[in-house]
């Protein structure tokens, strides 16, 4: 299991990722980030941490009121959920809680068959279902670990706290589904979980994430100046708008190409139920990236935004080379240029929903479906499965 002091690159032949303050530009051609020492904020900055949830019952003390309230830094008890202040975090969190699910609900028999039978799949599509499930099965834990150990203790507020904790849950659940897939289809266990230590194109998503988080993982580390205010706003973009904005983005397209032709419809199913909750985590991210913005202005600088914006491009590289290393023919009606538009055209989206210029001219979406997919209720025929029945309560609009 992941671990803050694993080498990721250990197997790769190179040193191991540090963490860094600021992400420097993340060099495309190496399998390491530049290694820098963490620091922490200026000791001679005023810091205002804002509360943790663990102080001391303070007897008699005045009522929580929503003006209290404060998405970063705040002093008032984290311990009390209302009154709410931000409706959206909790509307999140009953949507989420809405559209549970459990992975062995879905039915893999098809799935096996298929694996099993020597003609059922061409070697280019075993390579496609192997890699990503190499790549998903261990970027959960990765995203999980940055929730639990790293962001929620920073995020100073009880309604995106309740939604921070419905989203670990999520994530163990995603973990979960990608090991029942791999279980089912009798693969081969630490092949799989072992390739984003031991196939680069895998690697090199973890290995551009893990820098963020470690930084935040710090013990020392604390939020209250804008230097460390900034690091955490960096650390939100580069796992909810980039690595579950963008990195999964090529893995859902591929695998969801397959259900959409009849094959692997189980592990199709599966991904499309992750999808949609991947979906909401980060327009959850978004939400909290651009409250913070509100209420701390003075951190989105013009330097920050052009870092953000140099952090998004190298990220569309990446994933546009993970598109090539694992698909590099073209198979299921996809193309490695199909890809390349497609993550220019989902980072345009997500540069506009956090406030930043769009990068990419003239591009548009190549895969129209994919929206749709994202609607579960419009896709109720599309795989044999019993989709509409895991709604437990309202349903999503997208
Ligand atoms: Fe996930
Ligand atoms: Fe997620």
């Amino acid at each position: 299991m992941q671990n803050w002091d694993d080498p990721l690159a250990s197997n790769l032949g190179t040193s191991p990722a540090q963490p860094t303050i600021a992400a420097q530009p993340f060099d495309l051609e190496a399998t390491t980030t530049d290694a820098a020492p963490a620091q922490n904020a200026d000791s001679s900055a005023v810091v205002d941490t804002g509360a943790t949830g663990l102080e001391d019952i303070e007897m008699g003390a005045a009522r929580i009121r929503v003006d209290d309230k404060k998405i970063i830094n705040c002093h008032a008890d984290l311990n009390q959920l209302v009154p709410f202040k931000y409706e959206w975090a909790w509307t999140k969190y009953l949507d989420g809680c809405a559209n549970h699910w459990m992975p062995q609900e879905v039915n893999m028999t098809a799935d096996i068959a298929l694996w099993k039978d020597p003609q059922g799949l061409t070697d280019d599509e075993r390579t496609v279902i192997k890699r990503n499930l190499g790549f998903f099965s261990t970027a959960d834990s990765l995203v999980a670990n940055n929730l639990v150990l790293a962001v929620y203790k920073h995020i100073t507020n009880p309604e995106c706290r309740q939604y921070l904790l419905r989203q670990a849950f999520e994530e163990a659940l995603h973990t979960h589904a990608y090991q029942y897939c791999i279980e089912s289809l009798g693969l081969d266990e630490g092949e799989v979980f072992n390739m984003y230590r031991e196939v680069p194109s895998v690697a090199r998503k973890a290995e551009w994430a893990l820098p963020f988080t470690q930084s935040l993982g710090d013990p020392d580390f604390a939020t209250g100046t804008p230097e460390t205010d900034q690091r955490l706003l960096r650390d939100l973009i580069a796992f909810y708008v980039i690595f579950e904005g963008i990195f999964f983005y090529v893995g859902f397209v591929q695998i969801l190409s397959m259900g959409r032709r009849n094959k692997m419809t189980g592990v199709a199913e599966q991904f499309q139920y992750i999808m949609r909750d991947e979906s909401m985590h980060m327009n959850f991210g978004i939400d909290v990236i651009n409250q913070i913005k509100l209420e701390n202005p003075h951190l989105w600088t013009d330097e920050f935004q052009q870092e953000i914006i140099t952090l998004i491009m190298d990220a569309v590289k990446l994933e546009t080379q993970y598109a090539q290393d694992t698909m590099p023919r073209g198979i299921l009606g996809l193309n490695a240029n199909m890809f390349a538009e497609y993550l220019q055209y989902i980072a345009n989206r997500r540069c506009s929903q956090i406030g930043i210029t769009p990068q990419y001219e003239g591009v548009s979406n190549p895969f129209p479906w994919m929206s749709e997919l994202l609607d579960l209720k419009k896709e109720k025929n599309f795989f044999e499965t019993r989709v509409t029945e895991y709604q437990t309560g309202g349903a999503l609009q997208w």
